[in-house]
């Protein structure tokens, strides 16, 4: 196991009508007028947002809104939000919604205190140094952002989608409701749960040895999404489901899987540029992505894991030929994926071989990517093209 400093400062209130305590907490890191940044009106479908608007007008805040934000949040979202808060001297920032506000709200608390275009921050010509508060309310389990410290954004122009990480853009608190998360649809149910599992699964899949704990813990919030996911989709309103997958969503990527262990994943710098080049649904693109990758980086040196991962996570009966079980683990995973109604290849989601090998020198920009069997252009340009 490899060093770490631990550190996961977000508070979480989890549960039902936790959100109580949301003007408390705005007053405790000194917020009195909030930047409220929503997406496409689901918070305003399910009550949310007038409840919002209640608590912080009995609670003399002001509120400004930065609503819209879409699926894969554009830069251009960022830069709107930052003038709202400079125009209107905020002070707090408070995201309701999926990873998608969430991360939005991330960049513009950064970019509120960086004089040039936050763009600069993503593409490392800049660093967040500091940030106005920022809380969140989440209402889909999917990215962790309620937890972790990635702001992911995208530039559609330019065909690009950055993940950015630094330590201040962590909410101080999130507000976990899994009553919340009831009117998610089928499709982003299960897209959530694709993202929630390819996160444990990055952490997962190590070329650090001895980090057992980590490996267990996962195996654990595999497992969770494979008993919870097709509960929440047959029965929307399932509590603990939904309470399971929500909490689930936070640990795959608070650091819990990952600290002492490498930081260096595959699949998610693969599915970004398919949502920069294609604006796809993320959860769908690493569905896709994740059982091919496992079949590429299959070999000698990674047959022990994943026969691990066939017995400890798909309950599979251990055999000599280690071979055997991480073929059928590969096809569960594959069949599970398809049984929660996603798509299982690139052209499912309308992608053809026209970007395959741009999207793979982008993917590879700064060098190989994952350290598990580390991926050149070439060989993340197989994997594209085995997903056709
Ligand atoms: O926009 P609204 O109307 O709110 O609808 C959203 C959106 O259409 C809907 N939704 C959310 N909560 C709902 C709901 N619909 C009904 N009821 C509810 N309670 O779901 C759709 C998707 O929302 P979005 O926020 O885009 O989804 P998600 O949470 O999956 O976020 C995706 C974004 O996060 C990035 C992805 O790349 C993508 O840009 N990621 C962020 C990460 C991070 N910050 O750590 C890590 C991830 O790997 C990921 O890259
Ligand atoms: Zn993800």
């Amino acid at each position: 196991m490899r060093n770490f400093n631990y550190s996961t400062p977000t508070q979480i209130f989890f549960g039902k009508d936790q959100i109580n305590v949301l003007s408390e907490q705005i007053r405790i890191f000194g917020g009195s007028r909030v930047l409220l940044v929503y997406g496409g009106g689901s918070i305003k479908r399910i009550g949310l947002y007038d409840k919002v608007l209640e608590i912080l007008k009995t609670n003399d805040l002001s509120l400004f809104e930065l609503g819209g934000i879409d699926p894969n949040p554009r830069i251009e979202s960022v830069r709107q939000g930052i003038k709202i808060c400079r125009d209107n001297n905020l002070d707090f920032v408070l995201a309701v919604g999926g990873g998608s506000s969430i991360d939005c709200a991330k960049l513009i608390a950064a970019g509120f205190y960086y004089e040039s275009d936050p763009w600069n921050l993503m593409i490392g010509k800049a660093k967040c140094e500091k940030t106005l508060p920022l809380g969140s309310i989440l209402t889909l389990s999917a990215t962790g952002s309620e937890m972790d410290n990635f702001s992911v954004i995208s530039n559609l122009e330019a065909h690009q989608k950055i993940g950015l990480g630094n330590a201040v853009l962590v909410p101080k608190f999130s507000i976990l409701d899994p009553t919340y998360t009831y009117s998610v649809p089928k499709k982003q149910t299960a897209a959530g749960t694709a993202d929630i599992m390819s996160h444990t699964i990055e952490n997962y899949f190590t070329v650090v040895k001895g980090a057992y704990l980590q490996s267990r813990l996962a195996e654990g919030i595999l497992k969770t999404c494979i008993q919870y996911a097709p509960i929440a989709l047959e029965d929307p309103e399932n509590y603990e489901a939904r309470a399971n997958l929500m909490w689930s969503s936070s640990l795959a990527i608070n650091g819990l899987l990952s600290y002492g262990k490498e930081r260096n994943w595959s699949c998610h710098p693969m599915e970004h540029e398919l949502s920069a080049y294609y604006d796809i649904t993320h959860g769908e693109g690493l569905a896709i992505l994740t059982p091919y990758w496992m079949e590429y980086v299959l070999n000698d040196a990674t047959v022990e894991q994943f026969k691990d991962y066939g017995i400890n996570v798909w309950g599979l009966k251990p055999n000599e030929d280690p071979y055997i079980i991480a073929q059928q683990a590969i096809t569960k995973t594959r069949e599970f994926f398809v049984s929660l109604g996603l798509p299982s290849t690139l052209r499912d989601v309308n992608i053809g071989e026209e970007n395959l090998k741009v999207m793979a020198k982008a993917a590879t920009k700064k060098g190989t990517i994952g350290e598990f069997r580390p991926l050149t252009t070439e060989d993340v340009y197989n994997i594209y093209k085995s997903a056709l």
